[in-house]
């Protein structure tokens, strides 16, 4: 039998063409989706702004949004497609994100988490985010409070340790799969 070739996995700027892909991931991953100019308002006015797509082969699996103000990294959002969730293309993503912020020599990264959105949760305290205040009744669909989460100084050593041994893992890991019949998932109960 003849190997198939592997899957090309890519971290890219977002374009206004991939904005129905977005929707579509924005709908089924928050339970308070951005409305649907958003993103366009974001991508032709914002200059603090960078918004990249991970893309599996030709389509678009996830996405995620970084200010960059000052010395500080902000993730305004992320997500990925509930088919392709559990594939560590979150962690794919966030190491572009980080890898962006280090480029504009941000000295740290910062965001805001539901509460009760521990898979989040877990994916950013794995690179390092950690919490640092609570922004109470923050969302409000459902008045829930914010955990702020911020990284250790993004060069020091902890920091470029860890970026390092995940690439490494990420770069021997398998190729991702699509699942045929994903669960539902949005950012208010995982
Ligand atoms: C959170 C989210 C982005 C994770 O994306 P993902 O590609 O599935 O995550 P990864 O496969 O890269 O997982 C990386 C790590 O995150 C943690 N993690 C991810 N999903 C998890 C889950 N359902 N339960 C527990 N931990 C989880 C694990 O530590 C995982 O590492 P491991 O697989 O070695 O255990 C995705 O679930 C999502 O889009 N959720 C809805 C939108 C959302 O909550 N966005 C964040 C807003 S702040």
């Amino acid at each position: 039998m003849v190997a198939r070739p592997p899957l090309r996995v890519a971290v890219e700027p977002m374009a206004l063409d991939d904005l129905p892909a977005i929707q579509a991931i924005e709908r089924a991953a928050f339970s308070a989706p951005w409305p649907a100019n958003a993103y366009k308002t974001e991508l032709e006015t914002n200059k603090l702004a960078h918004y990249m797509v991970i893309r599996v082969g030709d389509e678009i699996a996830g996405f995620a949004g970084l200010w960059l103000m000052v010395d500080e990294a902000h993730v305004t959002t992320f997500a990925i497609a509930p088919a392709w969730r559990r594939n560590h293309l979150g962690e794919r993503l966030l190491i572009a994100l980080l890898d962006i912020a280090l480029d504009r020599r941000a000295t740290e990264a910062t965001l805001e988490v539901r509460l009760s959105n521990l898979p989040a949760r877990r994916l950013y305290e794995k690179f390092g985010f950690r919490p640092v205040g609570i922004r109470p009744r923050y969302y409000s669909d459902n008045n829930e409070d914010a955990l702020i989460m911020t990284t250790e100084p993004l060069r020091s050593p902890e920091m470029t340790a860890r970026l390092v041994e995940r690439r490494a893992a990420l770069a021997a890991g398998p190729d991702p799969v699509r699942l045929a019949r994903p669960a539902t998932g949005t950012d208010r109960g995982g």
